[in-house]
């Protein structure tokens, strides 16, 4: 069927409302990947995306791609990802990209991994939004109590950090909303439009995705990458480093095999692993398409991507799949009235 969400009425949510978007869709920051380019495809097809701070470490380069991506996006707003190590040297970097992202007045950013709270007031005061995500309802609720404007809350399906606890994305759905004033963006395992109808029904505000974009054609990523992506099932994600205590959902390939040996052998040093850590190989891996090496974060909603394709229409398909879902669910109340 051919995409025509754009003759759909327009779901407006508080998300909708609080960034100035078209459709309550987040795609979240994708470390070596989420560049100008991309984010500017996201923001165009009426979406919130996020350049991801840590790839353009140097803040020369930083403060040149937001720019990059305002000329791209017309104007359209949109965010960068920051994202705070819980080890405090690997943060030495941030404060630095703080100020770039501070002076550039970026709309949002889209913080994530350790307490965001003394960088709040650093963010308010220049207009800048916060949503912080996290993998489980009593972060989000320190998170609200420290002030941030919206809350991303990741489940056990995603890319990338899903969490010690591992809680799944459906009960993480219906659980936030009931405890958080702030509103609620659901990822973790999303990739079809009627996931973001359910979460809306069960009182979220919007959805977040990352693994299903891999396939985006904007992404500077090789080829081979991204169809390792189509012709993945999200059955081919497994969980590594639980053994550190970071557990880390990735596509099941050589590095990942390698960790998890590591672990087996009950190694609980961060050194024993920092060579197959490293993100170095995993930018590589994206660059030369070959997937057998490098933690790369991939989480089960691969099922969803079937092709390499436009955010365009990713995002057009993917709100159809809504909007198909809405009158899924309103022709089954109408059948049970008149039964
Ligand atoms: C390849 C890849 C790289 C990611 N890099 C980051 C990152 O740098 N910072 C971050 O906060 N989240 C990162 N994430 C997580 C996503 O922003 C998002 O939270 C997650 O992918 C949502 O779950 P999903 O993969 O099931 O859609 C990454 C995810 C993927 C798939």
């Amino acid at each position: 069927m051919p995409p025509q969400s754009n003759t759909r009425p327009k779901i407006r949510t508080r998300l909708t409302d609080l960034l100035g978007i078209e459709h309550p869709i987040l795609c979240g920051g994708l470390m070596h990947l989420a560049d100008a380019n991309y984010v500017a495809a996201v923001v165009n097809a009426g979406a919130m995306g996020f350049i991801s701070a840590l790839t353009f470490p140097d803040p020369k380069q930083l403060g040149d791609e937001i720019q990059k991506c305002r000329d791209l996006s017309g104007g359209k707003p949109f965010g960068v990802n920051l994202y705070i190590s819980p080890r405090q040297d690997a943060n030495d970097r941030l404060e630095k990209l703080l100020t770039v992202v501070r002076n550039e007045q970026v709309a949002v950013v889209e913080t994530a991994g350790g307490n965001p709270g003394p960088i709040i007031p650093y963010m308010k005061e220049a207009g800048i939004k916060v949503i912080h995500k996290v993998p489980a309802v009593r972060f989000a609720l320190s998170a609200e109590r420290a002030g941030v404007d919206a809350i991303s809350l990741v489940g056990a399906e995603c890319g990338g950090h899903p969490g010690y606890m591992m809680i799944g994305s459906m009960v993480q759905a219906a659980d936030a909303p009931q405890k958080l004033s702030v509103p609620v963006i659901l990822g973790g395992g999303i990739g079809h439009g009627s996931q973001l109808t359910a979460a809306l029904a069960m009182g979220c505000d919007g959805i977040l995705m990352g693994t299903r974009m891999l396939v985006s054609s904007e992404l500077q990523a090789h080829r081979d990458y991204k169809q390792r992506v189509v012709e993945g099932t999200g059955l081919d994600s497994i969980v590594v480093q639980s053994k550190l205590k970071n557990h880390h959902r990735v596509l099941d390939n050589k590095t990942a095999r390698a960790v998890l040996a590591l672990e087996n052998e009950g190694r609980e040093n961060y050194e024993d692993y920092a060579h197959l850590l490293s993100g170095q190989l995993a930018q590589e891996a994206y660059a030369s398409g070959n997937t057998d090496q490098g933690l790369l974060d991939y989480g089960q909603s691969a099922c969803f991507a079937h092709a390499i394709e436009p955010v365009e229409t990713i995002i057009t398909q993917f709100m159809e799949q809504a909007h198909t879902a809405i009158e899924q669910v309103e022709n089954l109340s109408r059948r049970s009235i008149s039964s």
